[in-house]
């Protein structure tokens, strides 16, 4: 599988965590070098590094930043790597994952941490990562039949996690394994992680794809060339409701219209079982310039406004499958999710 999974967007050196600067792809391959937990929640908060469980990765170095900055001789220089945590907890409202790794970071230092604990637990996070995504990948590629092509939306791969990628990572094993051919990639409005992202990955990796306006997945589907949409999630309640990247939820409702399936890949890590109703999750708005400009120029006339929201709610009645590394949830619902992820 490796000869499909080529990049990486975050590499820890020990004393400083370089980001691969996911603004500035596919035109310029540049790290962003972040020497303290302050740099890395900026990080994140300009999309320097995004997708669910990459940030997560990203803020659990963080702390360990954190924690060398401050050193944690006493319980002043404790309290500032708490502050940290919570200036890394506000970066990105959405994603889970990022509030999961926070926690975890949290608990090792409230059990008196040292540096050496608070690194191998920001290492541990990643690795798991990068074997969610395996695992993830072989079941989410088993559920395909070859034939047909599939449709991803956002960027899911390498870039969004320790590797290889959530609905990435199923199509990049699917594609070895011979069961997908050909990958269609929505260009996803208005940040454009498909086209900037998504197509960059699959070319690097020599896999086949074409990218379309998500306004034109529909006549996509109508063509009977699409047997999966195949997308990632940013946080998935206890009733198996999913909030991914804005546009998922139409996809859906189209694919349910049309007979084509639908699967969600995510780790456990992405799952907020606190939650019911995916109208509980917080769903980020962005600054309305990302859909009044494009590319630094204006192609709205001055003084109109544009709503912006970041993420939507796909319910899981649209859903047939929810790929996770613990297993497959068909046909999401309560009691499913509960039988693979746990939970009250
Ligand atoms: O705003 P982004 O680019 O961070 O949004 C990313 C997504 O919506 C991804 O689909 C999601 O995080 C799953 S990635 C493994």
């Amino acid at each position: 599988m490796s000869t499909y999974d080529a990049v990486r967007a975050l590499v820890w050196k020990h004393d400083a965590l370089e980001l691969l600067d996911q603004r500035r792809l596919p035109a310029v391959r540049e790290f962003v070098r972040c020497t303290t937990a302050q740099e890395v929640a900026e990080a994140i908060r300009a999309m320097v590094v995004r997708g669910a469980p990459a940030i997560g990765i990203a803020a659990a170095y963080g702390v360990v930043l954190a924690g060398r900055q401050h050193g944690l001789r006493d319980a002043d220089a404790v309290r500032r790597v708490e502050e940290d945590i919570e200036r890394l907890a506000q970066s990105r409202p959405t994603a889970v994952n990022l509030f999961w790794a926070l926690q975890r970071m949290r608990q090792v230092l409230a059990d008196g941490g040292t540096l050496e604990l608070l690194e191998e637990a920001a290492r541990r996070i990643e690795q798991e990562d990068l074997e969610a995504n395996r695992r993830m990948g072989e079941f989410g590629a088993a559920l395909i039949e070859p034939g047909r092509d599939v449709l991803t939306h956002c960027n899911t791969g390498s870039l969004a996690t320790a590797g290889l990628g959530t609905a990435l990572g199923v199509i990049r094993t699917a594609y070895a394994q011979k069961r997908v051919a050909h990958v269609f990639a929505d260009e996803t409005r208005p940040w454009l992680q498909g086209a900037r992202l998504t197509a960059w990955e699959l070319k690097e990796d020599g896999i086949p794809v074409t990218l379309l306006c998500e306004g034109a997945a529909a006549s996509l589907m109508q063509t009977g060339r699409i047997g999966w949409v195949i997308v990632g999630a940013d946080r998935i309640t206890a009733r198996g409701d999913v909030a991914n990247k804005i546009g998922t939820y139409g996809l859906a409702i189209l694919a349910r219209h049309h007979g084509v399936r639908f699967m969600v890949v995510a780790p456990s890590s992405t799952f907020d079982l606190a939650l019911h109703s995916g109208a509980e999750i917080p769903i980020e708005t962005r600054p309305m310039e990302e859909v009044t400009m494009l590319a630094g120029q204006r192609i709205a006339p001055e003084g109109v406004e544009a709503w912006n929201p970041s993420f939507d709610v796909t319910p899981a009645e649209l859903i047939d499958a929810i790929v996770t590394e613990r297993g497959v949830i068909l046909r999401p619902d309560a009691e499913r999710v509960r039988a693979i992820i746990g939970g009250a």
